[in-house]
């Protein structure tokens, strides 16, 4: 893959998980990148991790869903990096309940933080893809999209995202930027630690159970998920856009 340019990305959610492992792969390919993620003060582990490796990266303290703190947080981007033209809309949050139990503050707060969060970022960021006549955008699906049980709002915000995927690469085609999404399966991360914990199961035991069930026999990590945004966000892949790649160790039904 071609990644000669020194290309300033911003990857929100980097704090940790799937975000994290997705900000030193993009700094390892020459990328500049602004670690975004709730308190700029919990990004320093990731920053810490690419500037060791002699990276670039900035610690950005955002909340995604709130469109006064996008904007200055893409401003403070480019006042310090320079425009942003990748853009890897990765933050996320879990509210699981089945239907009956689900809080309109369950189905809000998934709603805001995923589909909200990613139309605000993409909107604050689209503007220095077209000025610089090059962009990546990259949303986190998942494979819940095709509906899981207990995540009514979560498989609606992540089918949502195609949606959105998919309009982004036809509006945005003609200005040299693409649209894409990866949908992981099941991934080694805190929220998935998390889920096991909700359920009552082992994290161990939940990952063993997963894997079993996987083609591939096992569960993938976050690294798995940062390949494939790594691929979609190079400058080689500009001829591929609309697309939903799921990175789940096998196909789904
Ligand atoms: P994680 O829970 O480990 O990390 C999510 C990060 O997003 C955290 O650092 C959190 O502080 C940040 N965040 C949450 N709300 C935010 C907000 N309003 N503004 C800014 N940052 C915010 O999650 P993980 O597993 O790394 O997931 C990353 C993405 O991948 C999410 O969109 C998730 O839905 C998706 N995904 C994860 C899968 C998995 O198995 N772990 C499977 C499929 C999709």
């Amino acid at each position: 893959m071609s990644t000669t340019e020194r290309r300033v990305a911003v990857v929100t959610g980097a704090a940790r998980g799937i975000g994290a492992a997705t900000a030193v792969r993009l700094a390892a390919d020459g990328r500049a990148v602004a670690v975004l993620d709730l308190d700029e003060s919990a990004c320093a582990d990731t920053v810490e991790r690419i500037t060791k490796a002699g990276g670039t990266a900035l610690a950005v303290g955002c909340d995604v869903a709130d469109a006064a703190q996008v904007e200055a947080a893409v401003a403070r981007v480019a006042e310090e990096l320079g425009g942003p033209t990748i853009l890897v809309n990765n933050a996320g949050v879990l509210r699981d309940n089945l239907l009956f139990k689900m809080t309109e503050s369950d189905w809000d707060t998934v709603m805001n933080v995923h589909l909200k969060g990613a139309f605000l970022m993409s909107r604050a960021t689209q503007k220095h893809m077209v000025d610089a006549g090059f962009g990546r955008i990259v949303s986190l699906s998942s494979s819940s999209a095709l509906g899981n049980r207990g995540q009514a709002n979560y498989s609606a915000v992540k089918a949502g995202l195609q949606g959105f995927t998919k309009t982004l690469a036809k509006e945005l085609g003609k200005f040299g930027v693409t649209a894409n999404a990866v949908a992981p399966g099941f991934i080694v991360t805190d929220m998935t630690a998390g889920t096991a914990a909700r359920i009552g199961v082992g994290f161990d035991e939940l990952q063993a159970a997963s894997a079993a069930q996987i083609p591939v026999q096992r569960v993938g990590r976050p690294e798995d998920v940062a390949n494939a945004i790594a691929f979609f966000t190079g400058d080689d892949a500009g001829f591929v856009s609309g697309q939903v790649l799921y990175v789940a160790g096998g196909p789904l039904d």
